[in-house]
């Protein structure tokens, strides 16, 4: 069984949670997190390489701001205190999005993760904060024209290659967790051919056997892209042999 060589995830659902449990909002982000560590881990496991993780979009600045405040205090918080186990796993930690509108202790936090885990990396767990799909195009439309790229014979690679996931494989499953069937600007360019999954567990739930039956469904996926499937292509051969 080959497993995705990437997966996205749609953590949502941590709201909900809390309210479940009558607990505040933030207690549900806080779970949130330790789903990241419990499911960052069990994918190393499967071996899946690299893990993209949607943690906060370019909608969400229009949550309460109180919210969006404990949102960015959790991520000052989480990721200096995750990085010295995740250098010593061999995982680089990588950020996706518009980084330079974060705060400048947040921009410092997050570089210095990246340089302190980019070394002898296996495998990558890739935070898109900031993060929106089609600022992410505008971006690299910018950035091109500023590296004076010649538009006339731009290709995917190329556009590939501008995109803040630069250097990752595309992703091959996008899980998204509390029922909603939609990708709300998550990786529109890089999930052109990636199989979807949805389940209705709430992201603090989501575990090791969540993850599992993600996979097991990726695996009875066939992934045309665009092509007959190999056993109609050989079916056919047959016919037409005799
Ligand atoms: C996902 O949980 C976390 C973020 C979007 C930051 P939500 O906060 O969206 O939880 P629900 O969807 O309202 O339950
Ligand atoms: C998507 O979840 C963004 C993240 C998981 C960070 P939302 O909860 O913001 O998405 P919508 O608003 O339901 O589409
Ligand atoms: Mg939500």
């Amino acid at each position: 069984m080959t497993p995705p060589v990437h997966i996205g995830i749609i953590m949502d659902g941590n709201n909900r949670w809390a309210r479940q449990r009558l607990l505040p909002r933030e207690a549900g982000h806080r779970a949130g997190v330790e789903s990241i560590r419990r499911v960052a881990e069990a994918c190393e496991t499967a071996g899946v390489r690299v893990l993209t993780v949607y943690g906060f979009s370019t909608e969400n600045w229009a949550r309460p701001s109180d919210e969006v405040a404990f949102l960015m205090q959790l991520f000052e918080e989480t990721i200096p205190r995750e990085v010295p186990e995740l250098a010593e796993r061999g995982i680089e930690l990588r950020f996706s999005g518009r980084i330079e509108e974060l705060s400048p202790s947040l921009q410092q936090l997050m570089r210095d993760a990246n340089l302190k885990t980019r070394d002898n990396a296996h495998a990558v767990l890739n935070i898109a904060v900031n993060y929106g799909g089609r600022s992410e195009i505008v971006d690299a439309i910018r950035a091109m024209a500023r590296a004076g790229a010649d538009l006339r014979t731009l290709d995917e690679a190329a556009v590939s290659d501008f995109l803040y996931t630069q250097g990752l494989p595309d992703p091959d499953l996008i899980i998204r967790t509390a029922g909603e069937m939609r990708l709300s600007n998550f990786l529109l360019w890089q999930s052109a051919y990636a199989e979807f999954y949805s389940t209705p567990t709430l992201w603090p739930d989501f575990g090791e056997a969540d993850l599992e039956q993600a996979l097991v469904a990726y695996q009875s996926r066939v992934r045309r892209f665009g092509a007959r499937p190999e056993e109609e292509v050989s079916h056919r051969a047959r016919q037409v042999n005799g």
